[in-house]
């Protein structure tokens, strides 16, 4: 076992290359992909509402925790926990978030391959000629049952992961969400510009941000916060993670509002991007998850300047999708390079195959294998399930549960306020209540509402 001597672990070189890769982890299909559609079927803004609630209560005190874990043990989930524990239970929530950003990643490298393609797609102009949705949908879903195909992008985005991963933390990591997330951002708002000057769009706006709360139930807030931790890339260590390649000196209660400030902004702007131009083109706005890859297409066939606007929003879709991959590999390599003294390149080598090969299967799920099932649900479903509805909320609720009770608030405060950092009345005491009474709580009841039937 190696410790945070270990010299092939790696650091951030600056504060803003840290806040931009956290950033860069947390925004990624969840926001692009999964949030509009999420939002599109469960009633607009009263929905918008509920999520931010989620955020603040319950996300926001989980990334604290899990920056303040990693800061202190400058390891990995399986050795932050280890160490804070030795020979306890409690380092089973670190292998849980290691094999959860194993089969993550093998399933959103799937789906990583098809931002891919669409951005290939979107430059020959072969997804800019349908006049319906159903067309649309039609050419995506050859698609992605082409073995073939399918299979050649997810390797070459699982290849791009690889390759920035492997030149570490400062050099790899770091260096790509530098330029990655400020395009990300201008490519946004060029979106946005678009969108709502088209014609009609604002109708898509009243849609977005006028609540309709009769659509909104039990399960819609367990939706909501489901998708809040998804979207924050917390319950799986992957914030630990990136929290310990920090300085002491950092500011972690800063950091944590800015990155989560950051991902809630692209969600919402997201949000501001897709309903005007769906509504303009007079499009159904609850299409479901086929909202980016067969709705907007027609959107953008009819759009004027629609060819290059097609280009902007499939490259943003696949930015977000490796800033998010990378960090999912960086969990599961530094587990390898902490507790088992692997050399960094032999990790990400060997960890990148293996969830590329494991993740085989879920992209021929829509085509060879698409009849594979088990209880009605094909392999991708199955890793999808397990990971995002059970090892995620699990290791959530038992994160907040170790630093709330076991290891304890006093200590995790101790750490925060670090050289000169201050963590003031009423923040300290309102994050020591919610992380102790309520965050567990509350993913407790999300956690038991999925699994009981
Ligand atoms: N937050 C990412 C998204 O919204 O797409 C997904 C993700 C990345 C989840 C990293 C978990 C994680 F550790």
């Amino acid at each position: 076992m190696k410790t945070e001597s270990n010299n092939q672990r790696g650091f951030w070189g600056s504060r803003l290359g840290f806040i931009l890769a956290a950033s860069g982890s947390a925004i990624g299909l969840g926001n692009i992909w999964k949030f509009p559609y999420i939002v599109g079927e469960n009633g607009g803004g009263a929905f918008v509402l509920i999520y931010l609630v989620c955020i603040f209560v319950i996300g926001t005190p989980i990334m604290l925790a899990e920056f303040t874990l990693g800061r202190k043990t400058h390891l990995n989930p399986v050795g932050a926990f280890a160490s804070l524990k030795p020979k306890s239970a409690f380092i089973s929530i670190g292998f849980m978030g290691v094999l959860a950003g194993f089969l993550i990643l093998s399933f959103y490298g799937v789906v990583g391959g098809w931002t891919f393609a669409y951005v290939v797609k979107s430059i020959t102009g072969s997804v800019l000629s349908f006049t319906t949705p159903k067309e649309a949908g039609i050419f995506f879903g050859d698609f992605i049952g082409n073995t073939g195909e399918a299979l050649f992008y997810h390797a070459l985005f699982m290849s791009v992961c690889i390759a920035i991963v492997l030149r570490g933390i400062h050099g790899g990591i770091e260096r790509a969400c530098d330029i990655l997330m400020p395009t990300l951002v201008i490519f946004l708002f060029l979106l946005m510009i678009r969108s709502l000057t088209l014609d009609g769009a604002m109708e898509g706006v009243a849609f977005y941000l006028s609540p309709d709360f009769s659509k909104i139930s039990a399960n819609t807030v367990l939706i909501a916060l489901g998708q809040a931790f998804f979207s924050l890339s917390l319950g799986m260590g992957c914030m630990i993670t990136y929290g310990s390649y920090l300085s002491e000196k950092e500011n972690l209660t800063s950091s944590t509002v800015y990155v989560v400030m950051f991902d809630t902004m692209i969600a919402l702007l997201v949000g501001m991007v897709i309903f005007p131009a769906v509504f303009a083109m007079g499009l159904e706005p609850a299409e479901g998850p086929s909202l980016v890859f067969s709705v907007l297409p027609v959107v953008f066939t009819n759009m004027p300047m629609g060819h290059i606007v097609s280009v902007i929003f499939f490259t943003l879709l696949a930015i977000a999708a490796i800033t998010s991959g990378i960090s999912l590999l960086e969990v599961v390599v530094a587990y390898f390079i902490d507790q088992r003294g692997w050399e960094r390149k032999k990790a990400v080598l060997i960890v990148g195959a293996a969830i590329f090969a494991f993740g085989i299967p879920s992209g021929l799920s829509f085509g060879a294998m698409a009849d594979v099932k088990l209880a009605d649900m094909t392999f991708f479903d199955h890793v999808d399930n397990l990971a995002s509805n059970y090892l995620l909320p699990l290791g959530g609720m038992l994160t907040a549960v170790f630093v709330g009770w076991v290891w304890g608030t006093q200590n995790a405060h101790a750490e925060i306020e670090k050289h000169e950092n201050k963590f003031k009345f009423p923040w300290a005491q309102c994050w020591e209540f919610l992380i102790r009474y309520i965050t567990p709580v509350a993913v407790g009841i999300v956690f038991l509402a999925k699994v009981l039937p």
